[in-house]
């Protein structure tokens, strides 16, 4: 069924383990993602950048998740990740997005606020559910780059104010992971987890799901995150398996043997997170 991500959040709340939000980075990448869920039993999360949103058609990839729910039985979530501008939030939601993120974490707190407390208004009337984000996430993703002395943790108090001001259904916390394809990303500060987890009652997202070990993934799990980001991992095995597909394909060969076999190896991706994620 197409749902939203406050019920998926709340459903991995009541059973201690993490749904796994995924960025489709094209419509390709879609029905590969929901297979693997239906594979392992569990709802998902597609998301897709503002690039992607705008690259597929916001109402094509509506379209498509819900069908695709049903066809699979699988509870499927789509929502739109790190969106900064009111303009494409109202799109999404007017298209039918179950979810959105919007991203004021660069913004001053009290700004970040007012900008979050207008988009829960709005997506809530609609009946889809938000995700706002404290504190900033280095790295890069879709172009946008942030350098590690940008980079400032969340605020375990900020955190309580920010929920009890703005409605959200979910947080995305900054506590030492990077978007893209780091090293140096797995330096995760469990202490300032813990306390966030203790002092708020709404689902915690983690940002950065590339390159963050088994290990820490099931450490993260157990301090209240239930809404798990992968994305460059995705794009990274789609390039990396297409680059040796089409170089050694001929040319007259279906378009499909190159892309078959890349969709697969992103199911076995994706399921193999799941089972990290439920695996608590
Ligand atoms: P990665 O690209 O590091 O997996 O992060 C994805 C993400 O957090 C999307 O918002």
């Amino acid at each position: 069924m197409y749902t939203t991500l406050r019920e998926v959040l709340e459903e991995a709340g009541q059973l201690h383990m993490a749904i796994g939000a995924f960025n489709a980075h094209n419509l390709e990448m879609v029905p590969a993602i929901i297979r693997a869920a239906s594979n392992q039993k569990t709802p998902v999360i597609v998301q897709t950048s503002e690039g992607t949103a705008t690259y597929v058609g916001m109402r094509t990839l509506v379209a498509v998740v819900t069908s695709l729910a049903e066809e699979y039985g699988v509870d499927a979530v789509l929502h739109l990740d790190h969106a900064k501008g009111w303009d494409t939030i109202r799109m999404a939601v007017d298209a039918g997005y179950s979810s959105v993120m919007y991203d004021g974490s660069a913004l001053p707190f009290k700004e970040n606020i007012l900008g979050t407390k207008r988009v829960v208004e709005y997506a809530h009337a609609a009946g889809a559910s938000v995700e706002a984000e404290l504190g900033t996430v280095g790295g890069t993703e879709d172009g946008v780059v942030v350098h590690p002395d940008q980079v400032c943790l969340t605020d375990p108090g900020d955190a309580v104010e920010f929920i009890e001001k703005t409605g959200i259904d979910a947080l995305a916390v900054a506590i030492g992971t990077s978007h893209g394809q780091y090293k140096s990303k797995t330096r995760i500060d469990f202490g300032v987890l813990e306390s966030i987890y203790g002092a708020v009652s709404k689902p915690l997202v983690i940002h950065g799901g590339t390159g963050v070990s088994d290990e820490d993934i099931h450490k993260v799990i157990d301090r209240g995150i239930r809404k798990f980001n992968v994305g460059t991992e995705l794009l990274v095995r789609w390039n990396t398996t297409s680059r040796r597909l089409y170089s050694s394909n001929k040319e007259n060969m279906s378009n499909r043997s190159n892309v078959m076999p890349v969709l697969d190896a992103i199911t076995q991706i994706v399921e193999h997170k799941i089972s990290l994620f439920k695996n608590v």
